[in-house]
């Protein structure tokens, strides 16, 4: 019994005689695959700090950035063996253990990032399909808050101004179904790829484009290996912030709530750093001038939406839920 509970202790982040950590008793780790400096960056970074602080130290929050610890090949899994306590993956990373959160991948599902938190709020059929995720529960993943980062752009080494101009090329993609129906949809072919080998798939020339919001675009370079971006601010991607629930429940309730709170916090800061956190990554790529910037005039931007929605939106009905689409598409007119 000792050796067991010593070995769900230790999964559980539970810091043992010997082991590294100072004076703390519990230790968080958080791994993500960006950099520090973007909206997830200082949002896990701010969650570390919170937590510390509220916690008097009895909780150290180590944060292990740029799939330092954990890719996105291995994270999910990490966190459910105990080895990460926290994570917070982008919806998309969710599809194979939890596909109705694909519902933050749909093409067009905010028109600008201020309605983020009015689609995407608790009471919401977004919400709830991020927050009340009952395959999350299953696998005892606790769902904490909702990270943004911000609207994706489409980078590529082709001009795209039409759906028609993104016919033939090859696409990295999250792995999201929604994600390979838009790009079907566009005529594109589309590969799945963790975050840390886009780079280099670009640069060799492995796939022509990839979407992302401005700040991983520039922390990962991404312009430098591609020549147009067009500003089309067509998907989204947002992180769920989760813990494993056995490690949050197996700390004393007073430093639970210390967990929550570093949560709640970490996400209104999140909120109010992520937009200009891309409008500089944005202008860092200007001023790079290595990559021309397209604009899209409204009523092409239009065209571009209307050749996914409602057709990629209704064609994933069946794994987001017929229900939530009717809803979404309903709010829509
Ligand atoms: C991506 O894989 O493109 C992004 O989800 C990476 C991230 O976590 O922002």
């Amino acid at each position: 019994v000792v050796v067991l509970v010593g070995a769900v202790l230790a999964g559980c982040g539970l810091r043992g005689a010997g082991q590294e950590g100072g004076s703390s008793s519990y230790t968080l780790r958080l791994s993500h695959v960006v950099s520090p400096s973007t909206p997830k960056g200082q949002a896990a970074l701010r969650f570390e700090q919170v937590v510390e602080e509220r916690s008097g130290g009895r909780i150290a929050v180590e944060v292990y950035p740029n799939s330092e610890l954990f890719g996105d090949e291995d994270e999910l899994q990490g966190l459910q063996s105990g080895a990460v306590q926290a994570l917070a993956p982008a919806s998309a990373k969710f599809t194979t253990i939890a596909p109705r959160l694909q519902v933050l991948d749909l093409p067009f599902l905010f028109r600008q990032v201020d309605d983020i938190p009015r689609v995407a709020s608790r009471d919401t059929p977004v919400g709830r399909a991020i927050f009340a995720n009952p395959e999350l529960a299953r696998r005892d993943i606790e769902v904490l808050e909702l990270w943004d980062n911000g609207l994706k752009q489409l980078s590529s080494n082709n001009r795209i101004v039409r759906a028609e101009d993104m016919t033939g090329l090859r696409f990295r993609i999250q792995p999201s179904d929604v994600l390979r129906a838009q790009f079907a949809a566009w005529g594109a072919q589309s590969t799945p790829l963790s975050f840390s080998e886009v780079y280099t798939a670009l640069q060799q020339g492995l796939i022509d484009g990839q979407e992302n919001p401005w700040s991983n675009i520039e922390s990962q370079k991404m312009h430098t290996v591609q020549r147009f971006i067009t500003e089309s601010d067509h998907g989204y991607v947002g992180y769920v912030l989760v813990v494993n629930r056995p490690f949050l429940e197996s700390l004393p309730p007073d430093l639970q709530q210390v967990v929550r709170d570093g949560a709640t916090e970490s996400a209104r800061f999140n909120r109010e750093v992520a937009a200009r956190i891309n409008e500089e990554a944005e202008q860092e790529i200007v001023a790079a001038r290595t990559t021309e910037i397209v604009q899209l005039s409204p009523a092409e931007r239009a065209a571009l939406e209307a050749s996914v929605v409602p057709g990629v939106w209704q064609e994933m009905a069946p794994v987001i839920g017929q229900d939530v689409i009717d809803q979404l598409l309903a709010e829509r007119r």
